[in-house]
C-alpha cells in the first residue's frame, strides 16, 4: 500500500515538459555542458551574443580583490542603446515594445521606435538639467511607460537611477534622496491604484521638506492622476512640457562595463535600507539571459508580461532592462489586479494574448482564494509558460497556477533571486528539465551554489543549511552604496569568498534544491523585504511605545504577515480606554512612516516582552504566539511565567 501510494506521488511530483515544448525550446543541455567546462568561457561567449559592445572587452572577470568583482571591466557599452537603439537599426522600430494598460482602462502600444524616441527625448531634457554622468535621479512613479523611459533615459546618459516604490512614504522616500545625494526627482501628480487617485508629488514635497542634504534642484513631474498639486517655481518641472518639446535627436556615449547602473534600496537587519549598487555590462548580461532561457522566449511572437512594479528588483531586471534587451513585446499594467473587477489580469492576459507570465505567489494564493471560476471565464490559452519568484511557492499553489492559469500542460518556473543578485540565479530552464512544484531545483548555468552548516561545511543529505553561491557572477550587487564595510559585513564575513544569501535551502533526494525562507530578520511580505528592526525602530518613535518587538507570522496569503507587541509608556495607559485604539493608532503611524507595505497586521498591546536574561527579546516564542501555535521551549527567559501572562493579554 505504502508503495503505491509513494509511487503515485512520485508521479506528480514531477513533469516532463511536452514533447512539443521540448522541440521548440531555446535553451538546450548543452549550456549546462558549456557552463560546468568553462564557467567563465560560457560567460564570456553570452556577452558577446546578448549585448552590443561598443569596444569589446577582454577580460572576462577580475576577482583579484573580493568581495569587489569586476566582469568585462575593459569593455563598453550604452545600457539604452542596447534596449532600444539597437533594435531599431535591426529594422524592428515597428515592433510593439509595451502594451500599457492603465487602471481606469485606458491603453497605449509603443513600439521600439517611438519608446527611442521617448528615452532620447528624455534624456535631452536631463542633460538640460545638468545631470550628468555619475549623478543620482530619483524615480518616484506610479507604472505607466515615463516610469521606464526614466530608467533608461538616466541609464543612457550614465547617470545613476534610485527608483523609489510609490507605496513608500515620505520619510522612506526622502532617506533614500539623501543616502544617495539625488540632484533630480522624476514623479507624478499622482497615479490610479483600486479605483482612486494616489497622490505622488505631495508626497515628494513633503519629502523633499524633510531632507537634510539639499541636493535635489529639481522636480519633473509626469500629469497622469490630475489631482490637485501644489508648484514650486524653478524648482518644479511638467514633463508635457519639456520631454514632449525636446529633441528626438541624441548621440549616446559608452560606458565602462563597470559604469554604476542603479541603486536600488532594500531592507536589511538593520533600521536602515541598503543602497544596493549594480553596474551595467554584467547585470545586462545575466538579465537578458535569464530572461531569453529561463522563460523560452521567442521575442517574434511572445507577450512578456512580468506583474511586478518598477520599484522593485524584479521590475528592474525583468520589466526594463531583459526584456527590453531582448528585443520582447509585454505588458505593462498599472493598477491593482481586482480592479475594478477581480478578473482584471486574465482579462488583460485575454486581450494582449500574453504567453509568458511572471508573478508572485502571494498573487496566486490570493487568487486561489477567489477561486477558478474566476479565471476560467476568460480565454488564457495564449499562455505557453508561467513564472514565480519572491518567495516561497508552495507545492499546492504550483499545482493551482498550472491547473487553473496553465491549462494543466504548461511549464511552471519557480526562479529565485535576490535584489543583490540582481538577476535570477536558480531556476529550472523549460524545456530542458522536469519539473519539481514548489521547487527551485537548480542553478541556472553559469552559476555555482552550495548548501553550507553554520560551520561552512556542506550539509549532507536532506539536512537544511545556509544557501551560498560559490563562485561570483556576472549580475551581482558590486556594492552598498556609500557602505563598504556593511557590503562586506552582510555577504562576506561569514563564509569568506563565498556569498551568504540570508536564505535557509536543502536538497532533496533527486538533487533539487528547495528555499526555505529567510534565516535573518528580515521578513516576506507578499514578497517584498520588510525588515523586523525598521518596523521596530518605527513603533519606538511614536510617542505611546516604550518598547516593541515585531515577528513575521506565516500567513496563509501573504506569505508571512507583520505581527508587532507594543508595550506603551506608563504615562500613556491612563490616557487610553481601549487597547485597540491604540493598536489601529500604530499601525496606522508605521503605514505613515514607512509605507502602507509595512503596515502591521496586528499590533498587540502588552505588558511584557519575552526576554533572555541577557535582555534580547526572544521573537521565536512571539511568533509561536502570533501564529496561534502552542508556545516552545521558554527555559531561557529570565521570567519563565512570563509568557502565560503575554497569552493571556493576546487573546
Ligand atoms: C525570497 C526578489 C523562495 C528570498 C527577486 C530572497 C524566494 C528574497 C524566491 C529576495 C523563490 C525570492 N523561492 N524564496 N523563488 N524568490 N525569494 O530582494 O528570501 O525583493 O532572499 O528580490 O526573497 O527578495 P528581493
Amino acid at each position: 500500500m505504502t508503495v503505491q501510494i509513494d509511487h503515485a506521488l512520485e508521479e506528480i511530483r514531477r513533469f516532463r515538459p511536452s514533447p512539443e515544448f521540448a522541440a521548440q525550446s531555446v535553451a538546450d543541455p548543452a549550456l549546462y555542458e558549456a557552463a560546468r567546462a568553462d564557467r567563465l568561457a560560457f560567460w564570456a561567449d553570452q556577452a558577446r551574443e546578448l549585448v552590443q559592445w561598443e569596444k569589446p572587452f577582454t577580460r572576462t572577470l577580475d576577482w583579484t580583490n573580493p568581495p569587489f568583482a569586476k566582469w568585462f571591466d575593459d569593455g563598453e557599452l550604452n545600457v539604452a542603446v542596447n534596449c532600444l537603439d539597437r533594435h531599431v537599426e535591426a529594422g524592428l522600430g515597428d515592433r510593439v515594445a509595451i502594451h500599457w494598460e492603465g487602471e481606469p482602462g485606458d491603453s497605449r502600444d509603443i513600439t521600439y521606435a517611438q519608446l527611442t524616441d521617448e528615452v532620447k527625448r528624455a534624456a535631452n531634457v536631463l542633460e538640460s538639467l545638468g545631470i550628468g554622468s555619475g549623478d543620482r535621479v530619483a524615480i518616484y512613479l506610479p507604472m505607466i511607460p515615463e516610469a521606464v523611459v526614466s530608467m533608461l533615459a538616466v541609464a543612457r546618459i550614465g547617470a545613476i537611477h534610485s527608483v523609489v516604490f510609490g507605496g513608500f512614504s515620505s520619510d522612506s522616500l526622502a532617506s533614500r534622496i539623501d543616502d544617495a545625494e539625488a540632484s533630480l526627482v522624476i514623479t507624478a501628480d499622482g497615479g490610479f491604484r483600486k479605483g482612486r487617485v494616489f497622490p505622488l508629488k505631495p508626497v515628494v514635497d513633503e519629502a523633499l521638506a524633510k531632507t537634510e542634504g539639499g541636493t535635489v534642484r529639481n522636480v519633473l513631474v509626469v500629469r497622469r492622476g490630475e489631482n490637485e498639486i501644489e508648484w514650486t517655481e524653478g524648482r518644479d518641472l511638467w514633463w508635457h512640457e519639456t520631454v514632449t518639446d525636446a529633441s528626438n535627436e541624441h548621440v549616446p556615449s559608452a560606458f565602462p562595463a563597470e559604469h554604476p547602473l542603479f541603486i536600488l534600496y532594500t531592507s536589511g537587519t538593520t533600521g536602515k535600507p541598503k543602497g544596493i549598487l549594480h553596474t551595467s555590462g554584467g547585470y545586462l548580461v545575466q538579465t537578458s539571459f535569464t530572461h531569453k532561457y529561463v522563460f523560452d522566449l521567442h521575442p517574434e511572437t511572445d507577450v512578456f508580461w512580468c506583474t511586478a512594479d518598477v520599484g522593485w528588483v524584479t521590475g528592474h531586471s525583468y520589466v526594463v532592462y531583459g526584456p527590453l534587451a531582448n528585443g520582447a513585446t509585454q505588458v505593462l499594467y498599472e493598477g491593482t489586479p481586482d480592479t475594478p473587477h477581480p478578473g482584471r489580469w486574465w482579462e488583460i492576459v485575454e486581450k494582449y494574448k500574453v504567453s509568458i507570465l511572471y508573478t508572485a505567489p502571494t498573487a496566486i494564493r490570493s487568487f486561489m482564494k477567489l477561486g477558478r471560476q474566476i479565471p476560467q471565464q476568460f480565454n488564457l490559452r495564449s499562455l505557453r509558460v508561467l513564472g514565480s519568484v519572491g518567495e516561497p511557492i508552495n507545492p499546492e499553489a504550483w499545482i493551482w497556477y498550472r491547473e487553473v492559469i496553465g491549462g494543466g500542460s504548461i511549464p511552471v518556473v519557480d526562479t529565485w533571486w535576490q535584489t543583490e543578485t540582481g538577476a535570477i540565479m536558480i531556476s529550472p530552464l523549460p524545456g530542458v528539465m522536469d519539473l519539481t512544484p514548489g521547487s527551485a531545483q537548480a542553478p541556472i548555468p553559469g552559476v555555482e551554489v552550495d548548501i553550507l552548516t553554520d560551520e561552512g561545511e556542506p550539509v549532507d543529505g536532506e539536512n537544511g543549511g545556509f544557501l551560498v553561491i560559490t563562485e561570483p557572477w556576472p549580475a551581482m550587487l558590486r556594492g552598498i552604496w556609500g557602505d563598504p564595510e556593511r557590503f562586506k559585513q552582510t555577504y562576506w564575513e561569514k563564509y569568506g569568498e563565498k556569498y551568504f544569501a540570508g536564505d535557509g535551502a536543502r536538497r532533496d533526494e533527486d538533487g533539487d534544491i528547495w528555499l526555505l525562507g529567510r534565516v535573518d530578520d528580515v521578513m516576506n511580505v507578499s514578497g517584498h523585504r520588510l525588515s523586523t528592526t525598521e518596523i521596530e525602530s518605527s513603533l519606538v518613535a511614536h510617542p505611546w511605545t516604550a518598547e516593541a518587538a515585531v515577528v513575521g507570522a506565516s500567513d496563509e496569503t501573504t506569505g508571512q504577515a507583520v505581527v508587532a507587541f507594543v508595550i506603551l509608556k506608563a504615562s500613556q495607559v491612563s490616557h487610553i480606554t481601549d487597547p485597540n485604539d491604540a493598536s489601529e493608532e500604530l499601525r496606522k503611524h508605521v503605514a505613515v512612516q514607512i509605507g502602507a507595505i509595512a503596515r502591521p497586521r496586528q499590533v498587540f498591546i502588552v505588558n511584557e516582552l519575552p526576554k533572555t536574561r541577557s535582555g534580547k527579546i526572544m521573537r521565536r516564542l512571539l511568533r509561536d504566539l502570533a501564529e496561534g501555535r502552542q508556545v516552545g521551549d521558554t527555559t531561557t527567559l529570565a521570567d519563565t511565567s512570563i509568557m502565560e501572562v503575554i497569552s493571556a493579554q493576546v487573546r
